[in-house]
């Protein structure tokens, strides 16, 4: 072997950060970004009926699950420390209004209040949104082939009364309608629940990371795209633009989705609004985590730990994730 060259390079002065990494101790005390079951939200999908757990296949460890089910799965998510609950309703009919959105027996009703009567610590939050409900598929009502704007504000409003007087803490509108905000904010205070809060999908975008939600919840559009309005991924300052008229129109946490392909979005809006944050890790990011795992290509538990603490540390408050329970099990 040929003899390297004997190099005069510099040595480091004062400056090793090195010596903070020496020892688990020592890493740990630096820590600048602590994840805490607290801050985690689990997305669950309700369906009618009893005794009934029907598994996902398009994401893992998650299944369809009747109201009582969901309450056995609320009581053991808050025992582990977890935040709150995300839910989805899947109803037995859909129609071209969505009618059953705003169904006070159906899936998403049912299911708060049984687990509001139990009063666990958790944070009950439910979706608003169409898609679900539309026999289209789509995420408000049809003009033709595009989705009327203003005659699905109303509807949107009528399910997020339904939710709130079944006992969510939080309505979360997801169909990117314009005005979607206010049109909820106004509905709640009209109907007595000015003390249920706003969590706006702000900045949701048009991503090819939700195929497995809507296998699971049945949503794929029946024809054409959401791209009429939800976000174009690559549009920034739009996305931050969204985040300013939700605040105006009275939202109370801003969220954004997908996760881990907004990072940059968060750290903007970190600077901007002193609301909460928070991120959805989306169902096409687990399905990432658990197929690369499941072929041991990658570790499922650094992944997983990994690109969550990336996204709070990019300055969500709160993240969404279908890893809730297994990250609170680690983070025990
Ligand atoms: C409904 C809704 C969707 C998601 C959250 N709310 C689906 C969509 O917009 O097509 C996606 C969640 C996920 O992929 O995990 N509007
Ligand atoms: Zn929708």
């Amino acid at each position: 072997m040929r003899e390297l060259t004997r190099l005069e390079v510099p040595t480091p002065t004062a400056e090793r950060p090195r010596r903070l990494r020496a020892t688990p101790a020592t890493r740990s005390l630096v820590k600048e970004t602590r994840l805490t079951p607290r801050q985690l939200i689990a997305p669950l999908f309700i369906v009618n009926g009893r005794d009934v757990r029907q598994p996902i296949e398009s994401l893992t460890g998650q299944s369809r699950l009747s109201p009582d089910l969901a309450l056995d799965r609320a009581r053991e998510l808050a025992a582990m420390g977890v935040g709150g609950l995300l839910l989805f309703g899947i109803p037995d009919a859909k129609d071209a209004e969505g009618r059953a959105a705003a169904d006070r027996d159906g899936p998403v009703p049912t299911a708060l209040r049984r687990i509001k009567d139990a009063g666990l610590p958790l944070v009950l939050i439910a979706d608003v949104c169409l898609c679900e409900y539309t026999s289209h598929g789509h995420c408000g009502v049809l003009d033709g082939e595009t989705v009327d704007n203003d005659r699905t504000l109303p509807l949107l409003a009528e399910a997020a009364v339904a939710y709130a007087e079944a006992g969510a803490d939080i309505a979360a509108p997801s169909a990117m309608m314009d005005g979607q905000v206010g049109a909820l904010r106004s509905g709640l205070d009209q109907s007595g629940h000015s003390g249920t809060a706003i969590m706006a999908y702000a900045s949701k975008a048009a991503s090819a990371l939700y195929g497995p939600f809507r296998e699971a919840a049945g949503s794929t559009p029946g024809f054409g795209d959401r791209k009429g309005y939800q976000m174009d991924y690559a549009n920034g300052r739009e996305a931050l633009r969204e985040m300013e008229l939700d605040a105006a129109e009275g939202a109370d946490i801003l969220m954004v989705k997908p996760g881990i392909t907004s990072l940059d979005l968060l750290a903007r809006a970190r600077q901007r609004f002193d609301l909460p944050l928070a991120a959805y890790q989306v169902s096409g990011e687990l399905a990432m985590i658990e197929a690369a795992a499941q072929r041991g290509w990658i570790d499922r538990k650094g992944a997983a730990l990994e690109t969550l603490t990336a996204i709070a540390r990019a300055g969500a408050d709160i993240v969404i994730t279908y890893l809730a329970a297994d990250a609170a099990a680690w983070l025990a």
